[in-house]
């Protein structure tokens, strides 16, 4: 985990070239081509005692950031379903209680544990909570703060990851992110535990997954997104039906913001209006999702929450070989909607490498118009890629060249990003690598609200 020393020259000269050309950067920063390998399973037992809840995770419960869902899993019995949770600085202790509901699946011939979420609601706004699980020799305890109120300059801090999977370079994405003391809440934007990637997609790596990312998603909300590593399709082994483990695993609050399935939903979260969208459902014209992402998008009200965060796994705007043009169709189908309603970043994963956009689109595009070129356009979204979070499939570290002029900065490293909304208008974002120790910023950005303060932004 040393620094790394950079080539400065290589460096100074690659600057200069950029502002001449007003071209975007790549980054000369190579990570070292150390394979990865996933952690092995007894690096992650399951916890000591009888039937002792493990893989706990929480995410927002509600609407508004006074529920929290509560999950986690028991190996050999559904009982007790109970969670416990008191204000931590409360001198009473008054203890309240929210039973779970239970769920298990089989996949090809695997069962689940008994799978509980419990979703606890109308807790009070930035509250420190204590809550715990089980009984007797199992009892496990852990902690979370609620979110201040909703409203337009309420400050607070998102860390996003993508991508992570379970390998020694994961641990490090998250080691360094926990590092970190800013963040309250995770943005994840897909590809959890990459089971898939096992013989018969080997279910038991979702639970070492759970088990391994438990010391973040026990204590923060981790906001979900499904990549194409949460399908598990696989019907040669009799598996006929897409995303079974995760929707199982991962209950997020769709029905609240009016959505049919857990795979698009949005949520509101101090100053972010946050919608989520799958990459992997359908969303041509007439679909649910289409549907119900065209009466989402005026619903937003930017006096309530300014900043409009869309969430997503495969990205419209990439310039890396791996997985190039993948998010095609979806920008086709949905651009100029972001473009119209001034969404301010549009956060992706999918390829395995960092990069950040300009204000870009590429909306005029019409069959007779010839015009199919991306262009400055200050009405429309940043596009970060961030599916560097480290996972078995290695880095994706071969970019078109020379560099398309939406691309702004890009490297192939892992690492994670933070964001800081400090009020209506201006968000302080920051990305940061492994390779260094965390307080390194390695790319970092203010962000001017569109709708707020739609300013000039450049490179
Ligand atoms: C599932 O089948 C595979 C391949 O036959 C085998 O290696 C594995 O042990 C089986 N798992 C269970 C839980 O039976
Ligand atoms: C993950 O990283 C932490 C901090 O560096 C370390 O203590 C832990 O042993 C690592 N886990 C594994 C399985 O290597
Ligand atoms: C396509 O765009 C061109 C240029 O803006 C415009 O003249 C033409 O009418 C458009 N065609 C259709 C079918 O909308
Ligand atoms: C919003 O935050 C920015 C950055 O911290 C600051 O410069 C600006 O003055 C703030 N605006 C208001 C109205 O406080
Ligand atoms: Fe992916």
């Amino acid at each position: 985990m040393a620094a790394q020393p950079i080539t400065h020259i290589p460096c100074i000269l690659l600057c200069i070239f950029a502002w001449v050309c007003h071209a975007g950067k790549t980054s000369p920063y190579v990570r070292s081509t150390d394979a990865s390998i996933d952690m092995p399973a007894h690096a992650f037992p399951p916890p000591r005692g009888n039937n002792t809840p493990e893989q706990v995770h929480i995410t927002q419960g509600d609407r508004g950031g006074r529920g929290v869902m509560i999950s986690w899993v028991t190996p050999l019995q559904p009982y007790p379903n109970i969670v416990r949770y008191w204000k931590a600085n409360d001198p009473d202790k008054t203890v309240h209680e929210t039973y779970s509901r239970i769920t298990s699946y089989r996949y090809y011939n695997y069962t689940s544990g008994y799978i509980h979420h419990a979703n606890i609601k109308k807790l009070e706004y930035e509250t420190m909570y204590m809550y715990e699980l089980g009984k007797g020799d199992a009892i496990r305890q852990f902690s979370f703060k609620t979110p201040p109120k909703v409203g337009p300059d309420v400050p607070y801090t998102f860390g996003i990851m993508g991508d992570l999977g379970q390998t020694y370079a994961s641990n490090s994405t998250l080691e360094h992110y926990m590092a970190n003391p800013k963040a309250e809440t995770v943005l994840f934007v897909g590809d959890l535990s990459y089971a898939d990637d096992w013989p018969l997609h080997d279910q038991t790596k979702w639970d070492t997954w759970g088990r391994f990312v438990e010391k973040s998603t026990a204590y923060q909300p981790w906001i979900w997104t499904p990549g194409n590593h949460e399908l598990d399709f696989a019907p040669e082994i009799g598996e006929y039906m897409p995303f079974k483990p995760y929707v199982h695993r991962y209950h997020v609050p769709y029905r609240q913001s009016g959505s049919t399935s857990p795979l698009w939903y949005s949520i509101k979260r101090a100053s972010a209006y946050i919608i989520a969208l799958s990459s992997y459902s359908a969303y041509g014209k007439y679909t649910p999702q289409y549907n119900w992402l065209e009466q989402e998008l005026p619903k937003v009200n930017r006096r309530e929450t300014p900043w409009l965060i869309v969430l997503l796994h495969s990205p419209w705007y990439n310039s890396n070989n791996y997985h190039y043009m993948e998010g095609e169709s979806m920008r086709v189908m949905f651009e100029s909607w972001f473009v119209k309603y001034k969404v301010d970043l549009v956060l992706a994963g999918h390829v395995h490498s960092y990069e950040r956009s300009e204000r870009v689109s590429n909306i005029r595009y019409n069959i007779t118009d010839g015009l199919s070129t991306p262009i400055k356009d200050q009405s429309a979204p940043v596009y970060i890629t961030l599916g560097d979070g480290g996972n078995i499939e290695g880095i994706a570290n071969s970019f078109t060249e020379p560099q398309p002029s939406y691309s702004a900065y890009r490297e192939a490293s892992f690492g994670h990003a933070i964001l800081e909304l400090k009020n209506r208008t201006h968000a302080h974002y920051t990305w940061h690598r492994n390779q260094d120790n965390v307080a390194v910023v390695s790319d970092s950005k203010w962000f001017f609200n569109r709708y707020w303060f739609p300013k000039y932004e450049s490179v």
